[in-house]
């Protein structure tokens, strides 16, 4: 089957997912990213790239950091950004997703990020365009269900890039509600492609993702064994909603043998950077001293998304 993402030439054409994304195409995305960031110590932080072209922000699910931040990106690079407010919106009337994506087609639209409660969603949109040859029209997957959260998972690597410089002496541990996780879904299938040679999961059985070995990541139900030695750990967000289930014992339990505290992360190496997709949850995961501590990357994270959002819009925009 073709590559969804890619037009015929081989280039960008969505950005839905990272698993079959070449690597030569994420580097250039890091690459890219790199020269936006410079931008944000100008005065002038804006660039002309996507002047004229209008950017619909579809977020059918809630959002702080993703939402924010593409709105930021597409407004340095000069683009009308339209932030379409789902709940007042003909979604609650019962009109279609693709009914919705094409009468904002209608209205000249260029652009779509979609976050989606539903795996699938930005597929189903990409297709829909694919399908009609709307070929100047880009989707962009802001998180769609437990499937992929691509810009997640390219800033995340941006940030991983930043601190260690090479990805191929790495050991990499992500660490939670793993079964659960977009963002590790999106994040592994980027490390395997950058070359991380060791990749770990970490958590309760009832979180671990089948499957994962076949990708060659080693799975542990003991935090101390797994963070050993580790370059990068990854934390995820326990969903609340899933704690006092069948899944999860309390938050308190959960703390006691996955979160992550300063004493845990003294067995990762000395230098060992923690990240975060947020929104955090201190004392369920995480101890708010690791949080707030040197070593947590966390708020970089954020900060690189702006770059990476904008490198990914920019070059879907042929730039
Ligand atoms: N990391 C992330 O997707 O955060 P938001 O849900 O706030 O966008």
């Amino acid at each position: 089957m073709l590559n969804p993402q890619l037009n015929s030439n081989g280039e960008l054409q969505h950005l839905l997912a990272l698993r079959d994304l070449p690597k030569d195409i994420i580097l250039h995305i890091l690459d890219t990213a790199t020269s936006f960031v410079s931008l944000s110590d100008r005065e002038v932080k804006k660039v002309p790239l996507l002047r004229g072209k209008s950017v619909f922000n579809l977020f059918f699910e809630n959002s702080t950091r993703t939402r924010t931040t593409f709105e930021i990106a597409a407004k340095r690079l000069s683009a009308d950004v339209i932030n379409l407010n789902i709940a007042a919106s003909s979604t609650s009337k019962g009109e279609t997703l693709l009914d919705t994506v094409d009468n904002l087609t209608s209205m000249n639209a260029d652009m779509f990020v979609v976050r989606h409660s539903q795996s699938g969603a930005p597929f189903l949109i990409a297709k829909h365009i694919n399908d009609h040859k709307r070929h100047h029209l880009h989707v962009v997957n802001a998180g769609d269900g437990r499937h992929a959260h691509p810009t997640q998972g390219l800033l995340d690597m941006y940030t991983i890039r930043h601190y260690k410089k090479d990805f191929t002496n790495l050991k990499v541990a992500i660490v939670g509600d793993v079964v659960h996780s977009r963002v590790a879904r999106s994040d592994i299938h980027a490390l395997k492609t950058l070359g991380v040679p060791e990749i770990r999961t970490i958590g309760p059985a009832t979180l671990l993702a089948s499957g994962l070995s076949e990708l060659g990541v080693r799975q542990f139900t003991n935090m101390e064994e797994g963070l050993k030695d580790v370059d990068v750990i990854i934390m995820l967000r326990v969903q609340n909603e899933r704690i006092n289930s069948a899944l999860l014992p309390t938050t308190q339990e959960f703390f006691k043998s996955y979160g992550l505290t300063a004493e845990r992360l003294a067995l990762a190496k000395p230098d060992a950077i923690v990240m975060h997709p947020g929104p955090i949850n201190r004392g369920v995961e995480i101890d708010s001293a690791v949080a707030d501590g040197s070593q947590a990357v966390i708020l970089s994270q954020v900060t690189f998304g702006i770059a990476v959002r904008m490198a990914v819009m920019s070059i879907l925009a042929g730039n």
